[in-house]
């Protein structure tokens, strides 16, 4: 059974175009001009308990706009929202239990309570039984590291501790489901680590669901084996990492290391480009659609003294940078 169905999504968000000027706030208020806006367009896909998703796109692509039709805070134009049986929007009272929600742009803690007041006061509002509270607290404090932060009032916050300290203030209820919409944005890499090691052994221990938006692809090959990556309101994949790197990684690149100084008049198998020819270091990059890395692995160990050599991974930011970039939008297409 999924915990989240999404059937034939849409939202519209109405603007009423003002033109430049008095006349043009008149003209707007009495004679408006109103523009649709398309921001979701048709959308369908449905989520299992403990999945962790990543939900990705370009600016603007609509993803902001679904996490909030998901947890209920806008209502949808068009087609339904299912989430543990409920449509977020009309029992949202009874939603906010079994949700968690974090938008990394901003913070809904109290701005002057200091950390653990913020979370005593969550843990009442949310009914959390008070030896389970120092349970969880415990252990929040030892992943998050939040020891010197729980007397520290939000307002004096940097931004990863503030982040900390929002993951752990949405997640003190034990949601079963729980949103993140760019979580580790602007954060250094220590502070990422945390939190994706966070969100692992959440999801690990609870069964915790969780859909994910982030431009930090890092965040995705860590955490998520299956993706949605939209499009202007629609999905155009949906599927796992690794069907991703197969089926768009066209390219793959292999480092040789040479035992001569210089290597100069090799001939590649077609499909091969050289990339670099440095010093006892060559970087070969083919097209795996016509050859094959033992093929050129091959023919360069007969031209080359190659002492060493590794084949790259396909490299995922490229292959998204291409699927935004609309070259594959064709091939992606679901
Ligand atoms: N309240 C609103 N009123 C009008 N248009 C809106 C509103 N909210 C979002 N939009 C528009 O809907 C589209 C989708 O916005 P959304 O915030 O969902 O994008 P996003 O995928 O989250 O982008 P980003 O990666 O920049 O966060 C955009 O064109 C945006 O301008
Ligand atoms: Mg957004």
């Amino acid at each position: 059974m999924p915990i989240i169905e999404v059937d034939d999504l849409s939202k519209v968000f109405r603007l009423n175009q003002k033109e430049p000027g008095l006349r043009g706030a008149f003209k707007a208020l009495f004679k408006p001009n109103y523009t649709d806006k398309v921001a979701v367009d048709h959308l369908s896909f449905s989520v299992d308990p403990g999945e962790i998703v990543g939900y990705i796109g370009v600016n603007g692509a609509g993803k902001s706009t679904t996490i909030k039709m998901l947890t209920g805070i806008l209502a949808p134009s068009g087609g339904a929202v299912r989430v543990l049986g409920r449509d977020p929007h009309s029992q949202r009272v009874a939603n906010a239990r079994d949700i968690g929600v974090v938008f990394g742009q901003r913070t809904q803690l109290w701005w002057d309570l200091a950390l653990i007041e913020s979370l005593n006061l969550i843990a009442k509002i949310y009914e959390v039984e008070p030896a389970r509270y120092k349970q969880l607290l415990d252990q929040f404090s030892e992943t998050l590291e939040l020891d010197e932060l729980l007397k520290v009032p939000v307002r004096q916050m940097s931004l990863g501790q503030k982040m900390r300290a929002e993951l752990a203030a949405t997640l003190i209820h034990e949601p079963k489901v729980v949103y993140l919409d760019e979580p580790t944005i602007g954060l250094d890499v220590m502070v990422k680590e945390r939190i994706r090691e966070f969100i692992k052994q959440q999801n690990r221990e609870k069964q915790t669901t969780v859909i994910l938006t982030t431009h930090d692809l890092g965040d995705i090959e860590e955490l998520c084996q299956r993706v949605i990556i939209i499009d202007a309101g629609k999905v155009i994949y949906d599927g796992p990492i690794s069907t991703i790197k197969d089926r768009f990684g066209k390219y793959r690149t292999i480092t040789f290391e040479t035992g001569s100084a210089s290597t100069a008049g090799l001939a590649l198998p077609d499909g091969t480009e050289l990339v670099a020819n440095e010093p006892r270091k060559l970087v070969v990059r083919f097209d795996r659609t016509r050859t094959t890395a033992s093929q050129v692995a091959g023919a360069l160990m007969e031209q080359a003294d190659v002492v060493d050599f590794s084949l790259a991974e396909p490299d995922l930011e490229s292959i998204i940078k291409q699927i935004y970039s609309g070259a594959l939008r064709e091939e992606v297409a679901v």
